[in-house]
């Protein structure tokens, strides 16, 4: 198959993390017999400095007549003056809102190599699985906002609508796994709550195989870390599952090796690692691009159906957490492009025959 994927590097690791993920991609193509076409654009904070806009019309463009786009991160102490009128970060809201893309898919699993970086006794983590559907495109994220000089508000407003199908999405994808929905809000305070916990309620009754429980936040932030086995698919809303998926990621062992997922009702997909742009080591080349290269790998599955091919990555990937090399933040020493040469060399190691048909194929 060809597909056209735009990739939009952004600031600080996201580049270093979009190479290696365009390289993984770019041997499973020759393995495979596909054909992906890279276009690059500018987002956030390097999009200010060159355009004076954190998302030019040029890569918005480029986006909406894309098969799928692949982001790196975006932001940095360079764009980070509280007074400063344009930040990098509304790129990144104004491309999610563009693309209509309501669902964000963070999976979190832990690899048993890594079980001994997290926090939490190893025993806890046997049996993590969790996918968090977060709402993207809602919420106090795109409420409106006030300043004066002592004051400031941020609105926060769901419809039903935008709950409602956010919450078919959680129900369909839990119907494929463990049948088992918790839904995540603060109803004892918020009345956006109220309206997400009836909405919910009322759609998981199209679902009667998959079973509901309600949780609020604060608990489940605690629950998290003390029965994360237990669940299954986690929906809520945006601001909620921002903070709780980097909760999450510490049970994985880092915030660089969780992936995301951003669909809306057509195939055209945002995909990017859950970190930010990693200021604290950008340019050293040392930030671990596992998180951007399972982004690729659900790239593939949600925007080029290509399942076998995402498979495959995900298992290269697995493949060198159990034998190495490790990168810094999971206790290693080697640097991005080590783990990117050592997940691609790993493709060969974990092909199935499913995988080189499309090789045979293309003879
Ligand atoms: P961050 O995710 O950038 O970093 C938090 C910590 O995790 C840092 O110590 C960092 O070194 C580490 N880390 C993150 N990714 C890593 C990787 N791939 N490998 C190794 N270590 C990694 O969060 P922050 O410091 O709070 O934010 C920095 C900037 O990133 C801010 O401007 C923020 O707005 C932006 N941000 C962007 C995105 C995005 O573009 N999707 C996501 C989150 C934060
Ligand atoms: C993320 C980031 C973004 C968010 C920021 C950079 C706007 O933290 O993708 O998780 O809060 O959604
Ligand atoms: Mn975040």
């Amino acid at each position: 198959m060809k597909a056209r994927i735009v990739t939009l590097p952004g600031d600080g690791v996201g580049p270093e993390v979009l190479d290696a993920a365009v390289a993984v991609l770019e041997a499973v193509a020759e393995r495979s017999g596909h054909s992906f076409e890279f276009e690059s654009h500018l987002i956030g904070g390097c999009a200010i400095d060159a355009t004076g806009e954190p998302l030019p019309a040029a890569t918005l463009e480029a986006c909406k007549k894309a098969d799928a786009v692949l982001l790196g991160a975006v932001g940095g102490p360079k764009w980070s003056d509280p007074q400063a009128k344009v930040r990098p970060e509304q790129g990144l809201l104004a491309i999610r809102a563009a693309l209509g893309v309501y669902a964000n898919l963070r999976p979190l699993q832990v690899h048993p190599a890594l079980a001994s970086l997290s926090p939490l006794k190893n025993e806890k983590l046997k049996h993590v699985d969790v996918l968090f559907v977060r709402e993207l495109t809602g919420g106090a994220y795109f409420g409106a906002k006030t300043r004066t000089t002592d004051t400031a508000t941020d609105e926060c407003k769901y419809t039903v609508a935008e709950v409602e199908r956010v919450t078919r999405r959680a129900f369909a994808l839990a119907r494929e796994r463990r049948q088992h929905v918790t839904s995540v809000d603060k109803a004892n305070v918020l009345e956006t709550s109220r309206l997400w916990r009836s909405t919910v309620t009322r759609i998981a009754t199209e679902y009667p195989d998959v079973k509901l429980e309600h949780q609020l936040v604060d608990s489940m932030a605690m629950l998290l870390l003390t029965q994360p086995a237990r669940y299954d698919v986690i929906v809520t809303e945006n601001l909620f599952g921002d903070i709780l998926t980097d909760e999450a990621a510490a049970l994985a062992g880092s915030l660089g090796l969780l992936p995301s997922a951003s669909l809306g009702e057509g195939t055209v997909g945002l995909y990017e690692p859950i970190h930010g742009s990693a200021p604290d080591i950008a340019g050293q080349g040392v930030a671990n691009p596992l998180g951007a290269i399972l982004s690729a790998a659900m790239l593939l599955r949600h925007s080029l159906d290509l399942d076998v091919e995402a498979t495959t990555i995900e298992a290269a990937v697995s493949h060198v957490l159990s034998n190495g090399p490790h990168s810094r933040d999971i206790g290693g020493k080697a640097g991005t492009a080590a783990i990117r040469d050592a997940v691609i060399a790993a493709l060969d190691d974990v092909a199935t025959p499913a995988f080189l048909s499309g090789l045979r194929a293309c003879g």
